[in-house]
């Protein structure tokens, strides 16, 4: 009987987004606050004699070597040395290339349990290195909660843990790539405001007001070149969300919304729209870790 580990893959939103300047090695520099919310995808990873193999019930997501999981699966044999391989099975729950890290996050989750099929003594700081070879917003799933991203974003620090219990997150259903969201950025001359305490450093001080305080560098030109985000946000705003912002790269833009009852009104009039629309709430840290091996 193969061993196998079930794991939860969550989502993320990012309550902000800064970008300071791009970087000699092409990736912008940013300060970001993620946080990570209650939707996630389920991965059931068995051990094999030697095999990698994803499997996914998302026709949208490649399941060869390009896949995350994958990728996370070969850095880790090779880190350690190991001849052991791996079937991950993904049961898709989040939208694919929408913002919410659900490739980065399937490759953590993949690491994390990984270290525990294969029984492996892994020094933290690998962990955190291996994840950052995979993807920029790697690492912040193997913390979880609320953190501050500096960096590309692969640097990460827990903050206090923000409490939000009415969240819609609404995707217009194409896919937003990441390297084309930042390549649309207008050139940026901030590379001497790195050294100035940007906003989202500010808005973490005052953390009951994030989601007020929030914004992302990326929605502007996002925005300007897909008008249908642009008009998620708008029917968010104009349904009773307090507050509206693009998540990441988009396309998915999250409302923050006062109660259970207005949120779950605006869910059921943007389904009926035909957008993919879903209730979530914050996970906190503590809820993060207690919660993933489930
Ligand atoms: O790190 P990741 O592979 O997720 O990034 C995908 C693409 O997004 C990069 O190749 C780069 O074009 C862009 N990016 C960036 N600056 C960042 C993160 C991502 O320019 N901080």
């Amino acid at each position: 009987m193969p061993f196998s580990v079930q794991i939860r893959s969550y989502a993320k939103i990012n309550w902000t987004l800064d970008v300071l300047f791009k970087r000699d090695d092409g990736y912008h520099e940013l300060r970001t606050i993620y946080q990570t919310v209650s939707l996630h995808d389920q991965l059931l990873i068995t051990e094999t004699s030697g095999a990698i193999e994803v499997v996914c019930d998302d026709p949208r997501v490649p399941t060869d070597e390009t896949n995350l999981a994958f990728k996370a699966t070969q850095s880790l044999r090779e880190a350690k040395g190991t001849s052991k391989g791996a079937r991950i099975e993904i049961q898709k729950h989040l939208p694919v290339a929408a913002g919410l890290g659900g490739g980065s996050s399937n490759a953590a989750a993949t690491l994390l349990a990984l270290v525990k099929l294969w029984k492996l003594q892994l020094d933290e700081r690998e962990l955190f290195r291996i994840a950052a070879s995979l993807g920029s917003d790697v690492p912040f799933f193997l913390i979880g909660g609320t953190a501050i991203g500096v960096g590309r974003g692969e640097e990460v620090y827990p903050i206090e843990q923000m409490q939000c219990e009415n969240l819609l997150l609404v995707n217009p259903g194409f896919a937003v790539s990441t390297r084309d969201a930042y390549e649309k950025l207008p050139r940026l001359t901030r590379r001497e405001s790195a050294s100035i305490i940007p906003l989202s450093l500010l808005a973490a001080k005052g953390i009951s007001e994030l989601p007020l305080a929030a914004r992302n560098d990326l929605e502007a030109p996002v925005l300007a070149a897909y008008p249908e985000i642009a008009e998620v946000k708008r029917r968010l705003l104009s349904q009773g969300a307090r507050h509206a912002l693009m998540s990441g790269s988009g396309a998915t833009v999250f409302g923050v919304f006062d109660n259970l009852h207005a949120a779950e009104r605006c869910e059921t009039e943007l389904r009926e729209a035909g957008y993919w629309a879903e209730r979530v709430r914050a996970v906190d840290r503590h809820e993060y870790h207690a919660t993933l091996f489930q």
